[in-house]
């Protein structure tokens, strides 16, 4: 697909992944919007490059709705867009907190889900590709990652399900990045976040993969090799356990760090 020209939307774009394609984008000759609750970033490093900027917290559907029809002014149309914005926690489960769960089930599933679907409602037959930022850990398992490890596996069930129903002029494309070296781990679960071991990536290298997937056309993206090989194993092997081998006890030590004992905090 060429970029040129098209008519582009990314949420999330003030920080880490978002950023990174942004930049790529715009390189690529697109008119991009982005879209952050805090718009300065992006005004800051794009505003010259001709890019515009929209605040909105995804998770709440006004702000979604009145963010879809201003983009859709200030750009005549969409023709992709990147549902990117997403957040994690890291931290052992329980506790009964209904808001927590709440607030990343809204940000990281019901936004994106509903964004498509106001997107594609009503019929139409304009193309539309829409790019979801899914995650590795929409195919595997964490520890110390259970919430969010359950919003990216509802967002990889979503995409399997949806691509038997969808209309012929809507692609829907997930990304599977690995662990990237942007804030979201410091985000998650203070400085001193373990950041899985078995496969880093820097946003730059994601960014640039995602944009050639888009423009060969390819159905999914994973821009990691040795996650590639990682869920092949997986089909003949307990590649998960050996994971967990290593990255429970990471999950432990960071427990104790904290003073949660089994019980709750110390
Ligand atoms: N980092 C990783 O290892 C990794 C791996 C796989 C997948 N991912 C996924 O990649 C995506 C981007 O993550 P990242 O690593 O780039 O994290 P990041 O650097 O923390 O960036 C998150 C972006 O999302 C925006 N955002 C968060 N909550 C929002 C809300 N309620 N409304 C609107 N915007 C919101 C943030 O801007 P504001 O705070 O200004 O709103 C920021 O621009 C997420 O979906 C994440 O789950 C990350």
């Amino acid at each position: 697909m060429e970029l040129k020209g098209k008519r582009i939307v990314i949420t999330g774009a003030s920080s880490g992944l978002g950023r990174e394609i942004m930049r790529r984008m715009l390189s690529a000759g697109a008119r991009v919007v982005g879209v952050a609750r805090n718009t300065e970033p992006i005004v800051r490093e794009f505003g010259e490059k001709g890019a515009m900027a929209i605040s909105c917290d995804v998770s709440d559907p006004r702000q979604l709705d009145a963010m879809l029809e201003e983009a859709k002014g200030l750009l005549g149309g969409i023709d992709i867009f990147f549902s990117n914005a997403g957040f994690g926690y890291y931290g052992p489960i329980g506790g009964a907190d209904w808001e927590k769960i709440d607030k990343i089930f809204k940000t990281n599933v019901y936004a994106p889900i509903y964004t498509l679907e106001k997107l594609t409602e009503g019929g139409g037959t304009e193309p539309l590709t829409f790019v979801l930022t899914i995650s590795g850990l929409g195919k595997m398992v964490l520890p110390g990652f259970t919430l969010y490890d359950s919003t990216k596996f509802a967002l990889d069930g979503f995409v399997r399900t949806y691509r038997m129903e969808k209309p012929r002029n809507v692609k829907i494309v997930p990304v599977y990045p690995v662990a990237l070296f942007t804030p979201f781990f410091k985000k998650a679960g203070g400085n001193d976040t373990p950041m899985p071991l078995m496969a880093r990536q820097s946003p730059k290298v994601t960014a640039f993969i995602i944009e050639m997937g888009i423009r060969a056309g390819v159905r999914s993206i994973y821009p990691s090799l040795v996650f590639i090989i990682r869920c092949l194993l997986a089909r003949v092997t307990p590649a998960d356990v050996l994971v967990q081998l290593v990255e429970y006890p990471r999950f432990l030590a960071w427990k104790k760090r904290h003073g949660i004992t089994e019980k709750g905090s110390d």
